[in-house]
């Protein structure tokens, strides 16, 4: 693919937001089970996706940023956890149907538009019973300059993620200020919102 901003930023030796999980989604680790299938779309350098191949899920990252999937699989080496990684393009990839038990993604911010197709073919990639954990910044972000895109569509509200995910049975939706620290960039007060939600069985 062709290299994207993203590549420029992770083609630096340090990790862009650091070597561990997102607070989030570590806070859901009693939820995992060890030998899910999990997928982590728009993973970045891995930090999340390792440390739930460091949990004994069997993981694929999948990212546009050829950059960000090396520090993937170096990270997942130095470890010493198997990690799959992918190169493609998220908004015109074959997602996989009903494959895994587990989708991550955070920080996954694209265009207003195909938003709800992104989110509905993140649901579509579950089992019938599989999990999603989601987090992101959401609108009141833009008055912490703490991360995340400038342009206020693409941030994400819990009305909107309420909505994509309207067919899912909805565990956990917050929208909460959380202090970041992942890396250098993402430091200090951040307006976020989160949501877990299963996929249901019928
Ligand atoms: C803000 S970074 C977050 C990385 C990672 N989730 C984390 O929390 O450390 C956004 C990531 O999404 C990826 N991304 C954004 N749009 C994408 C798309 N359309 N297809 C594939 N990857 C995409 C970027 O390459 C980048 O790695």
């Amino acid at each position: 693919m062709a290299p994207t901003m993203w590549d420029e930023r992770f083609s630096k030796p340090e990790y862009y937001y650091g070597t561990e999980p997102n607070a989030f989604v570590a806070s859901q680790k009693a939820r995992l089970k060890p030998g899910w299938q999990a997928l982590c779309p728009g993973d970045g350098e891995g930090r999340n996706g390792v440390w739930l191949a460091g949990q004994g899920l069997s993981v694929l990252s999948v990212d546009a940023s050829e950059a960000g999937l090396r520090k993937t699989e170096e990270l997942a080496k130095a470890k010493g956890v198997p990690i799959a990684t992918h190169c493609a393009d998220l908004l015109t990839w074959e997602w996989p149907q009903a494959r895994f038990d587990l989708v991550v993604a955070v920080f996954l911010h694209v265009n207003p538009e195909m938003r709800p197709g992104l989110h509905q073919a993140m649901l579509a990639a579950l089992k019938p019973g599989g999990l999603l954990v989601l987090e992101g910044f959401r609108k009141a972000q833009v008055n912490y300059g703490t991360g995340g895109p400038r342009d206020p569509e693409m941030l994400f509200s819990a009305e909107a993620l309420a909505s994509d995910f309207a067919e899912a049975e909805v565990l956990e939706l917050n929208e909460v200020l959380r202090e970041l620290a992942e890396g250098a960039i993402h430091q200090g007060t951040a307006a976020l919102v989160n949501l877990v939600a299963r996929r249901p069985l019928t």
